[in-house]
């Protein structure tokens, strides 16, 4: 039972206590358009949009000893000639009081060594296309200290990819240019780029670096920079191979005196026309952001600028705050999981330390998903992000599995025929409409594949999705699965035998008849979603025909997905039963015994309640529920990347945390309000603190994946941050165990609690109104809602209707004894 540090709930931070995480655990600075990924070693990098193409600053994944490139700062004293990094990394000197404060879009890292305290506050100011590090030295010695202070940074060449492979031409372009205390990095900027980095220190100058080489010296690493040994830079300037940036100030501290240096990093563009001071020559022009350097190198405006970041997130987290009887929901409900969905949203799967930012861009399921968790905190942007990706849905009403944030243009990069994914745009739609009620939506015109003069309203672009799966049915009446499903990795038509072959955009075999019980289940409660969005909105006329087809759609996962005591997963090509009892492995899965409850199927003839029967039997375990039972031992041909993982990895049963909320989900539909908050709590990372050796990524935001039962080592988490189970977690906890959740009436309160709860509080930001909710359970009471009180009337059912923006809304709501 280790902890690596400890929860301030009331600052709203996580405080990491020692440097030697078991993993880098990161935060995310930024959540405009400039970004940074910063660990609690001040490790990482930052980019401007799109992680691949604008990398400002380089970092190596997969580096021995892990997490060195970052925004480093070291300390030398003048006396001793002894020196160090106040965040620990790289030179990995023995700090006293280290602590890094992980908070909402800003990380400080703190330390003391020989009497010296540094603290660095790491941000991005909202608006802004660049980071503030804000140092604090103070001297804490008996007499005087003359301290050096050196920064350093690597400059990518932009195109991280390029940047990463392709050294002949790469170490002959790097060009920079170095104006009092500002490096500029120009690679580039001559001829096709209009945009440019740079790195400014609020202090002048006693020297600077910008060539690695002349930085390091020959063979030294980022622990022993030959600069900082001497305590002399050497004024590079770089042409070509490295570029760096690097400033070394000198500070005469008398005891007891502290100083603030500030550096900013940051990105700016300039005009096509107007790139070169004076025009015709090859001089950047740095008019246009000198003043912006100026200011934020200015304390009182970076403090001011802070302040602005703190007060934004609390406006945004304000949307939804909850005071239940457990410490690990709220803190995960009020904080850090409304936080991670904003990063999801952000960042989609393109940039963590386990996503290397050069892959996968913006995945067109993952974002509507990732839509789910945040569009109660941030509709216009939800808005927004909903018509981007619907421009890239295919006339088909197929989709691009994923799109590129700089272009917002779709791409196969990554694969292509992955049958569930225009599905997942009507879920992320209606979640819209139910939180805003905004109805212009639909009527909106959105192109097909970007293409101009193809607009039609994105009403249609629904019905489309609705008809790609209706017109691809397989022989059981379920949808065929194309490339695969949700579960990327159950690729029922690539029989792939080439070894290192990418299993995602691997050649689909012509002629089979995959289906999906999953893509069935997500299609019923699509098409019930859409028959709402109809009747709610003027056609009443298609609802009922949406209506139609989810109810056939039921009776064919009734007729051939049930397997007797949990539902199918999918049939292969050959039309054999997968998860199965009748398979030797891979019997049960998760997915549709989730999704089945969810879309409804099963819940009144109790199918749907033997299914969540035999995922406590067969799934669950103390780490979470894992995907599948028993794990695939062998590689199978026919069923894909699942069966490349080693046993209780990733979907060949790790406890995929996505899909453990779909079960909470599930559980809550069925009443069950224990099993789903034990389910719930089994993989909530606040709760699993307290095993941080075990559990090893953050404690502070959701995995996707922890190691399943039958993996070497159970419990030990991957790939943190950047994961739907973020959206899904949340979703989970507030709209369905808490039970508030937004309908196209208003907002529904029908919490389904656990039996030792007396109840909770929330308060809920919804259409412009605020509502201050208290649920009280009666002693010994597990039943629903049997009161509800709106402003002190009594109201019939429990949908609060919407109230005019501006106004607060007071609900109590009395859980009364079972009444089923
Ligand atoms: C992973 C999946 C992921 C897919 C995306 C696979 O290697 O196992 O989790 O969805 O790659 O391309
Ligand atoms: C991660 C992917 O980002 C997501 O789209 C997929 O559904 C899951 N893996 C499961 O394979």
């Amino acid at each position: 039972m280790t902890r690596f540090g400890h929860f301030d709930d009331r600052a709203r931070e996580y405080v990491i206590e020692r440097p030697d995480t078991p993993l880098p655990w990161i935060n995310y600075l930024g959540s405009e358009e400039y970004f940074g990924i910063i660990s609690n070693t001040a490790g990482g990098y930052s980019f401007y949009r799109d992680a691949r193409l604008r990398r400002l600053t380089r970092y190596r994944y997969n580096n021995a000893p892990s997490d060195v490139g970052g925004r480093y700062l070291y300390l030398r004293d003048a006396a001793s000639g002894e020196f160090w990094s106040p965040s620990w990394q790289p030179t990995r000197r023995e700090l006293e009081d280290y602590r890094c404060r992980h908070g909402l879009g800003y990380t400080v890292i703190g330390s003391r060594r020989a009497g010296i305290e540094a603290e660095t506050t790491y941000f991005v100011p909202p608006g802004q296309t660049l980071e503030v590090w804000r140092a604090r030295i103070t001297n804490h010695r008996d007499g005087p200290a003359a301290l050096s202070l050196f920064s350093a940074l690597e400059f990518c060449l932009w195109d991280a990819w390029d940047d990463a492979t392709n050294f002949q031409r790469n170490f002959s372009t790097g060009e920079v240019l170095v104006e009092g205390s500002v490096i500029y990095h120009l690679t580039e900027y001559r001829e096709r780029r209009d945009h440019f980095a740079f790195f400014a220190c609020s202090e002048p100058l006693a020297g600077f670096d910008t060539q690695r080489e002349a930085f390091l010296g020959p063979y030294r690493g980022w622990d022993r920079p030959r600069a900082v040994e001497e305590g002399r830079s050497a004024g590079s300037v770089a042409h070509g191979w490295a570029p760096i940036g690097s400033h070394h100030v000198e500070l005469a501290l008398d005891r007891g005196e502290s100083r603030e240096v500030l550096f900013v990093l940051g990105y700016a563009e300039n005009p096509p026309d107007a790139k070169f001071d004076p025009p015709g020559s090859t001089t950047v022009d740095t008019r246009r952001v000198r003043p912006v350097i100026e200011r934020f190198l200015r304390p009182a405006e970076a403090d001011a600028a802070f302040a602005g970041l703190r007060e934004r997130w609390s406006e945004t987290l304000g949307a939804l705050q909850v005071v239940t009887p457990n410490e690990h929901a709220n803190r995960m409900v009020n904080v850090w999981n409304a936080y991670q969905c904003m990063v999801t949203f952000n960042l989609s799967r393109s940039a963590s330390f386990f996503e290397s930012g050069v892959g996968r861009g913006m995945g067109f399921r993952d974002s509507n998903q990732d839509l789910l968790g945040f569009v109660h905190m941030a509709p216009a942007r939800a808005r927004e992000r909903l018509l981007d990706l619907a421009a890239t849905q295919l006339p088909s009403g197929g989709a691009y599995h994923q799109y590129q944030p700089l272009t917002k243009r779709g791409s196969d990069a990554i694969g292509s025929g992955f049958n569930d994914d225009p599905l997942w745009l009507i879920l992320a739609v209606a979640a819209y409409l139910k939180e805003t009620g905004d109805g212009t939506i639909l009527a909106e015109p959105v192109p097909y594949d970007n293409a101009l003069g193809s607009e039609a309203p994105l009403d249609e672009h629904l019905q489309r999705a609705v008809g790609y799966t209706l017109d691809r049915l397989g022989p059981h009446g379920l949808p065929l699965i194309g490339h695969a499903d949700w579960n990327d990795c159950l690729n029922l038509n690539a029989f792939s035998e080439a070894p290192g072959e990418s299993f995602q955009t691997a050649h689909n075999r012509e002629g089979g008849v995959a289906e999906s019980v999953f893509i069935a289940a997500l299609f019923t409660l699509a098409a019930g979603e859409l028959a709402a969005i109809g009747e709610r909105f003027g056609r009443p006329r298609d609802a009922a025909g949406y209506r139609d087809a989810a109810r056939q759609m039921d009776a064919s996962v009734r007729a051939h997905g049930w397997d007797g005591a949990w539902f199918r997963r999918a049939y292969d090509h050959f039309g054999n039963a997968i998860g199965s009892a009748e398979n030797e492995e891979g019997q049960i899965y998760v997915e549709p015994q989730g999704l089945c409850a969810m879309a409804g199927i099963g819940v009144d003839d109790r199918t749907a309640e033997r299914a969540l029967a035999s995922v406590a039997e067969r799934l669950a375990t103390p780490h979470g529920i894992v995907l599948l039972q028993p794990a695939y031992t062998r590689y199978r041909l026919e069923l894909g990347e699942i069966t490349s993982y080693p046993p209780g990895y990733k979907e060949n049963a790790g406890v995929f945390c996505h899909t453990n909320p779909w079960i909470v989900i599930a559980e809550a539909i069925l009443g069950n309000g224990d099993r789903a908050l034990d389910y719930y709590l089994r993989i909530n990372p606040s709760a699993r603190e307290a095993i941080s050796d075990v559990h090893r990524c953050e404690p502070y935001v959701y995995a996707q994946m922890i190691a399943g039962r039958d993996a070497p080592d159970p419990g030990e988490a991957k790939n943190s941050w950047l994961t739907g189970s973020a959206a899904w977690n949340l979703v989970a906890i507030s709209q369905w165990i808490l039970g508030i959740r937004p309908e196209h009436d208003g907002l529904r309160v029908d919490p389904c609690l656990p039996a030792d709860w007396d109840g909770f509080e929330a308060t809920r930001r919804f259409r412009g109104a605020t509502y201050r909710i208290r649920v009280r359970a009666q002693a010994g009471a597990r039943g629903r809602v049997t009161r509800l009180v709106v402003d002190g009337r009594p109201l019939e059912g429990t949908v609060v209707p919407p109230a005019a923006a501006g106004a607060t809304v007071e609900v109590e709501a009395t859980i009364g004894p079972h009444y089923s």
